[in-house]
């Protein structure tokens, strides 16, 4: 198994070490695992003069699967919109086609007190949101910043799904939802934008393929706002690009941390990255404080999507789940009465429960 790392920016470094260090359990018995390192995003620009340059690209396409820390820092901010980090992750994205993004919503029983939800409302969640990753307007063009016909400056930007684009990561979610509770819902707002409302159309079409999964819709405000007020309604979630981009940072609230967020994304072939959803938080990057689990929960998702290693994978789960059991909390999951650790204490956890 060829794995490319990229630890990118901010926390990037400090997680997905703890990461290697976890899945270095398992090749030290036997698992043969390479990792090869490259940069990514502003680590790469101050490198090479681009968030996603070619030695990079070579390596992952080379590569089985991808393990990614995190890409940005306000010190990038300034920079052309082409150089920057954000930019190096969507070119990545798009150029391995990943186009479906797999990210668990799992409540451990543990944190149901972290999430500001009142712990009943969130116990026992998990929600499995399928975004799709290489479309809508987050690719569509046109795009840009003109002066129009009347001299006023504006921006603009294309919302865009194509039939085949649809289709595919609605496989990909109705297959997802047959291994699982065989429930989807697919959000849109079909109310005001024909983009969803082709959407819609096109997911009902492939539903007929599924006739096991009960398939219901709901509009994107609507669907933000039952995620907060009864959460445990939903199985699967299938939606676009910028919808499921703003669904699954509010999901990941739920879980208690957004440190707790893993996620796969995945391309046709079994090649996947693996992220946490999170950000680089420039604010606490460097001290040690950073929550290794998400990206730790992605070096598991790597190993069951792109490897097929169920077991493994299921081995590294429930490390974590002994560890939260046994009391160990980062700064961002810690309440009274816990054990608060550092990023590197808490690899030291998961590597001894493993
Ligand atoms: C995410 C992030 C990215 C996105 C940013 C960093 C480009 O928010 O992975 O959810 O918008 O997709
Ligand atoms: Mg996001």
């Amino acid at each position: 198994m060829k794995i490319a790392v990229l630890a990118g920016d901010g926390i990037g470094p400090e997680i997905v070490e703890q990461a290697l260090r976890v899945l270095k359990v398992l090749r030290d018995e036997g698992l043969a695992m390479e990792f090869i390192e490259a940069p990514l995003g502003g680590q790469a620009y101050d490198a090479y003069g681009s968030p996603y340059p070619e030695f990079t690209q070579k390596i992952c396409h080379e590569a089985d699967a991808v393990l990614l820390g995190a890409v940005g820092g306000p010190q990038y901010d300034q920079l052309d919109r082409p150089l920057r980090p954000e930019r190096g992750l969507l070119a990545i994205r798009k150029d391995l086609g990943l186009f479906a993004n797999l990210r668990p919503a799992v409540l451990f029983p543990e944190l149901a007190n972290a999430s500001t939800l009142k712990p009943e409302v969130v116990a026992g969640l998990d929600i499995m949101i399928v975004r799709e990753l290489t479309g809508d307007v987050y690719f569509g063009q046109p795009r840009g910043m003109r002066v129009n016909d009347k001299g006023e400056r504006e921006g603009f930007n294309t919302m865009i799904y194509s039939e085949s684009e649809v289709r595919r990561i609605a496989h990909v979610a109705f297959g997802i939802a047959m291994k699982r509770g065989k429930k989807l819902c697919s959000v849109d707002k079909a109310n005001v934008l024909e983009t969803t409302e082709f959407w819609k159309e096109i997911v009902i079409d492939v539903g007929r393929e599924y006739p096991e999964v009960e398939l219901s819709h709901m509009y994107v405000d609507n669907a933000a706002m039952q995620l907060i007020r009864n959460p445990k309604q939903f199985d699967v979630i299938v939606t676009g690009n910028i919808f499921g981009d703003i669904l699954s940072d509010e999901a990941s609230m739920l879980t208690g941390s957004i440190g707790m967020l893993a996620s796969a994304s995945l391309n046709e072939t079994k090649k996947g990255l693996y992220e946490p959803s999170h950000g680089s938080a420039p604010d606490i990057a460097g001290k040690n404080l950073a929550n290794p689990l998400a990206t730790i929960m992605s070096a598991a998702m790597m190993l069951r999507y792109s490897f097929g290693l169920e077991a493994a994978a299921g081995r590294i789960e429930n490390a974590v789940k002994k560890v939260l059991a046994s009391g160990y909390r980062t700064a961002d999951i810690y309440e009274p009465g816990t054990k608060k650790l550092t990023c590197s204490e808490m690899g030291d956890q998961v590597v001894a429960a493993m």
